[in-house]
């Protein structure tokens, strides 16, 4: 794994990007603002299956309306994120806060899956109630958590002083 980081670290086109100016802020910006899109729109939908909120409007309405947008923000997330990454791998191989961030929105995916692939398969039956069922409830809850993380992981991977002392022992940067 190190040395492909190092392998991205030293094509010219990662060092164009690292050595850029304008680049950087640029897509920061971009993954700052195309987040807010998706993870906004997800936690409507969330809440939405928690019951907090839209109660009146059936579930199954909403995918349609919310689902492009939230798509299209997270496709720019991934894009602009890729390419922060790419702009400096090295910067981030040694950041606790980069790996845990990653790792949660495995979980954040697989929670999405199971919901998708499991739970919404008997939508029709709670569709139009306010009774959310429990499992919907739960995947609501855990999704809310787990990109609430990823927000928090992401903004803390600027501080490579504020690792977690157990992390730094384990020198994986050396
Ligand atoms: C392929 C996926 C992603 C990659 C590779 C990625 C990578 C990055 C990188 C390299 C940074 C810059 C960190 C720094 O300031 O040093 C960053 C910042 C950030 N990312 Fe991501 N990211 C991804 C997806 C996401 C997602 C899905 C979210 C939230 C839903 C997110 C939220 C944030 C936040 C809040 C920041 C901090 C912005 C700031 O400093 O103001 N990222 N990300």
């Amino acid at each position: 794994m190190r040395s492909a980081f190092e392998w991205v670290d030293a094509l010219p086109s990662s060092i164009a990007l690292r050595e850029s100016l304008n680049a950087y802020p640029t897509l920061l910006t971009t993954h700052v603002v195309s987040m807010c899109l998706f993870a906004g729109l997800i936690a409507f939908w969330d809440m939405r299956l928690v019951g907090l909120t839209l109660r009146k409007v059936p579930v199954s309405n909403i995918p349609t309306r919310l689902f492009p947008w939230a798509l299209t923000g997270y496709g720019i997330n991934l894009i602009t994120g890729g390419l922060l990454l790419y702009s400096q791998p090295m910067r981030y191989y040694d950041n606790f806060y980069f790996w845990a961030k990653m790792a949660l929105m495995a979980v954040a995916g697989f929670n999405m899956l199971w919901f998708h692939y499991a739970t919404y398969k008997s939508v029709q039956a709670w569709d139009q109630g306010r009774e959310i069922p429990m499992s919907a409830r739960l995947a609501g809850v855990v999704s809310l958590a787990l990109w609430a993380g990823v927000v928090v992981t992401g903004r803390m991977m600027a501080y490579a002083g504020l690792m977690p002392e157990w992390w730094n022992n384990l020198n994986i940067g050396a």
